[in-house]
């Protein structure tokens, strides 16, 4: 039996992660501390909430207290921590709850972890679930980012993302605690908060809303599907070597505006709309401050040495995306109501 803590499991890959591994691991305990911020959804997990090997607990990772009352409780044995402020955006309005979670929260779980562990890492691990973003951005140049790549974050999103990871690292090379890190990609897929581009363009579609494109939409992005997301996390958790990093992406890169194209075009097939139905809903809006040109993952390291790779094409992806979110249309108006509504209006008319 493993005891094993997953942080942000209420989130949209933690969701994902925590379906995983209660279904493929029924003989480890899995246990989802999620604060339930405007992010988590319980309803993200309804199939597996009753399950005998899962509990959930309602907390902050920055309650050291209750953090070490949890890892005494359930004699938890692994750490996979997701738990996090995820949006750029709001990073650039709010920088200090970014702060607060990313990194005093990350410093909670290690301060946790090396004192109920006290020297003995037989069979511990702790994962760190981090971004590519902490790279900085790339050029045209089709260079790619690899686990070489310094740190160089830009927003005070992966400011704090950089930060927390080289929190993971000093707690390996000062107390000897068995860590290990992945940077990945944008991932796509089910449950993700419509905040971000792919569901808040579906449903904008759906609703015949404005498409705000940042500047031009020129910017890159490599997508990569959640649940191969998972798959990578489930293996590295179990094989991943320890102290070492793995980047995790889709070989997948778009340009955002040719990304939106796609997904006009499958939104309005799927409504059963006429091709080109939804094309004049884009409007560009001004751009994103410090917004990062482009990003692309070199992932060969997690190929060669774990086997790893993507399993679905992206085409494929999507049609199964813009499908879920269009089919579970009581979902997204239940996390689109209410606060985030106005959020969303006051982000715009302040832009
Ligand atoms: P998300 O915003 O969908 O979910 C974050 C979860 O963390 C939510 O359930 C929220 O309630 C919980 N949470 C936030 N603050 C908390 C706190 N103080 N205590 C406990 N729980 C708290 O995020 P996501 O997109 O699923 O990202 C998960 C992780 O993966 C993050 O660490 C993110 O940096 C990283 N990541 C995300 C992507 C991506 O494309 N989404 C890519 C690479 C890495
Ligand atoms: O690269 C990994 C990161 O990917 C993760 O660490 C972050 O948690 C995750 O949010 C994501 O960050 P991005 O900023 O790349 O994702 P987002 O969906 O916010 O934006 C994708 C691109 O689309 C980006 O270039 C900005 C642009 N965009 C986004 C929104 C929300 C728009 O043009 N219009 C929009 O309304």
């Amino acid at each position: 039996m493993r005891n094993i803590l997953i942080t942000g499991g209420a989130g949209f890959i933690g969701s994902h992660v925590v379906r995983l591994f209660v279904n493929k691991y029924p003989d480890y305990h899995i246990i989802n501390l999620d604060k339930l911020t405007y992010a988590g959804n319980l309803a993200n997990l309804k199939d597996i909430e009753n399950c005998p090997n899962y509990t959930f607990i309602k907390g902050d990772i920055c309650d050291f207290e209750k953090v070490r009352e949890i890892f005494k409780k359930y004699d938890i044995t692994g750490v996979l921590h997701l738990a996090a402020e995820s949006h750029v955006d709001r990073s650039i309005k709010d920088p200090f709850t970014f702060a607060q979670t990313n990194v005093l929260g990350t410093l909670s779980l290690l301060q946790a972890a090396r004192e109920y562990w006290d020297g003995d890492y037989q069979g511990k691990k702790f994962y760190h679930i981090s971004t590519d973003e902490v790279y900085g951005s790339l050029g045209f140049d089709g260079k790619l980012f690899t686990e070489e790549n310094k740190y160089e974050p830009h927003s005070p999103y992966s400011a704090s993302k950089a930060s927390s990871d080289h929190f993971v690292r000093s707690f390996h090379d000062t107390f000897g605690l068995p860590v290990v890190i992945t940077n990945c990609s944008n991932n796509y897929g089910p449950y993700q908060f419509p905040e971000k581009l792919i569901p808040l363009f579906i449903n904008n579609i759906r609703h015949n809303k404005p498409l705000p494109v940042y500047g031009k939409g020129e910017n890159v992005r490599d997508w990569l599907y959640v649940v191969d997301h998972a798959r990578a996390i489930d293996l590295i958790f179990h094989k991943g070597k320890v102290a070492d990093t793995y980047n995790i992406g889709g070989f997948n890169e778009w340009k955002n505006i040719d990304l939106i194209k796609v997904l006009i075009k499958v939104t309005d097939r799927l409504l059963g709309r006429p091709v080109g139905t939804s094309d004049h809903l884009i409007t560009h809006v001004t751009d994103r401050a410090g917004h990062d040109l482009r990003y692309a993952i070199d992932s060969s390291k997690l190929k060669n040495e774990l086997g790893w790779k993507p399993s679905l094409q992206f085409e494929e992806g999507i049609e199964q995306t813009v499908r879920w979110y269009l089919d579970n249309q009581e979902w997204l108006d239940n996390v689109t109501s209410g606060e985030y509504e106005k959020y969303y209006e006051k982000m715009y008319s302040n832009r």
